[in-house]
């Protein structure tokens, strides 16, 4: 079974959308629970399998609780995504302790969690595997240091997970995807103007869409990709040729 954090739209909904035309049963998770019905509804409609497990992943007890009820419903977690995240931009000196410790507690703790609470279901899969949903953001941008330093810190846990769990037979791998058209993008004009002026000067010039970090995520999560792990890949339209 999958499970995908935030997978209510956006990468997420696509992701989980791939991975049930993969064949996986894929628990659905997001906050916003109507959202997450809707993912299930449209997989359950084109003949996957799907439940959906609302919560919050940034506190233990929804990651807990999450987990909990996705291996009820769908069996043992093989496959674990995570892919919920929230932007906050704000300069420096205007940045408010509670947004960074919102933005941490989402982006950093919260994958930190899943991992914790999904592990023993992973190692018992001989074939488990964990990707991490970070950022090609990771190289530092104007107003954003709770998000690009989360970001940050879960390439470093994505290689302090795959270190451990390794000898276990788990893989953990990150995908750091450049400016994708999502609501994220969209929904706010700073980080959209960002985004257009972005792709006009990097290799591919347009931003990404949803089912292109789908692609990738597929990949590092099915046995293709056996014998990788603790690598970060790039999904960026080439912005960072890495
Ligand atoms: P989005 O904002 O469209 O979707 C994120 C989803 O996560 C939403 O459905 C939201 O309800 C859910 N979510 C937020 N907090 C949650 C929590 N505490 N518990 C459970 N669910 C929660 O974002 P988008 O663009 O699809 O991004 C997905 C991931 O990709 C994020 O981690 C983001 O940082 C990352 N990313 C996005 C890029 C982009 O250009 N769109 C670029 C690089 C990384």
């Amino acid at each position: 079974m999958a499970l995908v954090t935030g997978a209510g739209r956006g990468i997420g909904r696509a992701i989980a959308l791939r991975l049930a035309e993969d064949g996986a049963a894929v628990a659905v998770n997001d906050i916003a629970a109507h959202h997450a019905a809707a993912v299930r509804e449209a997989i359950a409609s084109a003949g996957g399998r799907a439940v959906d497990v609302p919560g919050d992943i940034s506190m233990i007890e929804g990651c807990q609780s999450v987990t909990r009820a996705a291996a009820a419903a769908l069996g043992p977690v093989d496959i674990l995504v995570n892919n919920a995240g929230i932007e906050h931009r704000a300069r420096v000196r205007d940045h408010r302790a509670e947004d960074w410790e919102r933005v941490l507690r989402v982006n950093l703790q919260g994958p930190f969690l899943m991992a914790q609470a999904a592990a023993d279901m992973l190692a018992a899969s001989g074939r488990g595997a964990i990707v991490n949903i970070a950022s090609a953001a990771i190289m530092g941008f104007f107003g954003q240091p709770a998000y690009d330093a989360s970001k940050g810190g879960l390439l470093t846990l994505t290689r302090s997970l795959a270190t451990e769990l390794g000898r276990e037979g788990v893989r953990v791998n990150a995908v750091c995807p450049g400016f994708i058209e999502t609501d994220m993008v969209q929904g706010d004009p700073e980080i959209r103007q960002l985004g257009e002026r972005q792709v006009r000067i990097q290799p591919l010039r347009r931003m990404g869409l949803p089912h292109e970090v789908a692609n990738a995520v597929a990949w590092l999560a099915s046995d293709e990709a056996s014998y990788v792990t603790g690598a970060s890949l790039f999904v960026d339209g080439g912005w960072s040729r890495r």
